[in-house]
């Protein structure tokens, strides 16, 4: 095999200039300088230009060869396999058709060359911080018989100045895994910064990935487009939420696929890995987001889960969204994309804030009847009509001012008996805002029962009851007509299982509240039909 016979940078360089890296422009001083220096290492030349136009990759294997992965650590050096680029390119050519294609950390060129077959007309433009990497690129890309459509760039992508072309650009690659202990500070104070300028805020502790994803957002117009494969970190982490709000916002995040450790997406470490596709300017409905155990299972990267906006909106951590649920039958959506599931309220002394009607002088205003047990929900079977069946919590406002002189007096004399019973001084009382103000939810309209050991109670609130954390409040994301909420009900109450749930020893079957998300329910245009 020729590439053998390249056993050193210097070597691979010399290569890369017979090549013709000339011939392509936006030379950098370092790639000059280096290039002088360099002594002509003879190789069969023919044979490499057979292998480069057949898609092989020679001089990027070889670079991968001689710079152990230790040594390509400090700059995220793993270039992508074969199958993950076509993947990739394919769904760039569904997605548009690109004036311009560029790689922000271009490598040896993989999605370069792959993308000039798919795109004959577009100009490609490779960016990268090593001048072994922009000159191994330029060879590739001259001796593919591309050198006078392409600009190969020397420079660090965040800073890069990208004039406007017409027609969209495509951003493709794979942006480099580095760990924010080897970013250096005034880089971080740039992503701090120029997210700031975007009304987001970033952590210092990011890594260079998601640079690449601010920097893809400031350097893009509307209309461009592109997909990017990483690390999947940024799906569960707190840093990860600059662009999870990204691809929510101005970025306009179309799917992530999500590639299980077991499809080896990173040749040189046992990562999960994830495609994000995305089209700037769209702020995107939803997002389609999937998980594949092998790379010949991602096809052309258009399937996945449907999840809406305010579920990921609302959502710190995507990782688990992507989880295969059982299929949905035809006609069914998951709850979680009509309604938000909420938990609610932990009292932190039920002995204290929940008492009966009749049993205390405080005013009427600071009284809330609420589902305190989860047999009072089990009890009523479909609707809870009236709310004189059910005790009251003391929930008062974090402004004791706004009650008047006669209501104060009784709050204050029973703050008293609360204090004596030591309801300040628990853990719940003290995290939160007032020790004495309980914070219920608001009425939801419908409230569910989530640990038995029987299937949950779906039960419609028409009494405006509140609920304490033995039940799980169902809130609307949009305003669903009383029909559509008895039908949610009534369907919730016939075909949910235990199995569903997760089942403790001893038999009794939890639902979280994102568990109770993912349950089937038939999608509004059925639960409207009259
Ligand atoms: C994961 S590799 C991907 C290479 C190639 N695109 C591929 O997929 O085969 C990331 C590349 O980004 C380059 N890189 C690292 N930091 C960079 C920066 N700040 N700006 C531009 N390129 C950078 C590295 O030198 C490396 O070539």
């Amino acid at each position: 095999m020729v590439t053998k016979t390249i056993d050193t940078l210097e070597e691979l360089v010399s290569v890369a200039l017979q090549l013709g890296a000339d011939q392509v422009t936006g030379w950098s001083r370092r790639e000059k300088e280096r290039a002088q220096a360099t002594p002509t290492h003879r190789v069969n030349l023919d044979e490499l230009k057979d292998l480069i136009r057949a898609g092989q990759d020679p001089l990027g294997e070889a670079f991968c060869r001689i710079r152990s992965p230790e040594m390509r650590r400090p700059l995220g050096q793993t270039y992508t396999p074969e199958a993950i680029v076509n993947s990739m390119v394919e769904w760039a050519a569904d997605a548009g058709i690109p004036a311009r294609v560029v790689d922000p950390g271009v490598g040896s060129g993989r999605y370069l060359l792959a993308a000039a077959d798919r795109f004959p007309r577009a100009r490609l433009v490779g960016v990268d911080v090593d001048p072994v990497a922009t000159l191994v690129t330029r060879g590739n890309l001259a001796a593919a018989g591309l050198a006078s459509r392409s600009q190969v760039i020397h420079m660090d992508y965040r800073e890069l100045d990208i004039e406007r072309v017409r027609g969209k650009t495509l951003y493709i690659g794979n942006p480099p895994y580095v760990r924010h202990h080897q970013i250096e500070p005034h880089w971080k104070r740039w992503l701090l910064e120029t997210a700031r300028l975007r009304g987001l805020s970033a952590s210092g502790l990011a890594g260079l990935h998601v640079h690449f994803f601010l920097a893809t957002a400031t350097h893009g117009q509307p209309g461009d487009y592109g997909a990017f494969i990483t690390s999947a970190e940024w799906l569960d982490v707190n840093y990860g939420s600059l662009v999870r709000e990204l691809l929510l916002d101005s970025l306009g995040g179309q799917a992530v696929h999500v590639l299980e450790p077991t499809a080896v997406p990173f040749t040189d470490a046992t990562t999960t890995g994830a495609i994000t596709c995305f089209k700037i300017g769209s702020r995107p409905a939803s997002l389609l987001l999937r998980r594949v155990a092998r790379v010949q299972e991602l096809g052309k990267l258009d399937g996945g889960r449907k999840l809406a906006r305010a579920r990921l909106l609302e959502s710190s951590r995507w990782g688990p969204l992507t989880r295969v649920t059982p299929k949905l039958p035809e006609g069914y959506v998951e709850l979680g994309e009509l309604c938000r599931v909420h938990r609610g309220a932990v009292t932190g002394a039920n002995n204290v804030w929940i008492t009966h009607r009749g049993q205390t002088d405080l005013p009427e205003s600071v009284l809330f009847p609420t589902v305190t047990k989860a047999r009072e929900l089990f009890m009523v079977g479909t609707e809870l009509a009236d709310a004189n069946i059910l005790r009251v919590v003391v929930d008062l406002p974090v402004e004791l001012e706004v009650l008047d002189a006669t209501e104060r007096k009784a709050v204050d004399r029973f703050l008293r008996k609360a204090k004596r019973a030591g309801a300040a001084e628990g853990y719940i009382a003290r995290t939160r805002r007032a020790w004495w103000s309980v914070g219920l939810r608001t009425a939801a309209p419908l409230l569910a029962t989530y640990m038995a050991r029987r299937p949950p109670a779906f039960v419609r609130n028409l009494a405006n009851a509140r609920h304490i954390n033995i039940a799980h409040g169902i809130y609307p994301r949009q305003a669903l007509t009383d029909l559509a909420l008895r039908r949610i009900a009534e369907h919730l109450r016939v075909s949910v299982t235990v199995g569903q749930g997760r089942t403790y020893a001893g038999g009794l079957t939890k639902f979280e509240p994102k568990e109770m998300e993912r349950l089937p329910v038939p999608a509004p245009d059925l639960l409207l039909v009259p």
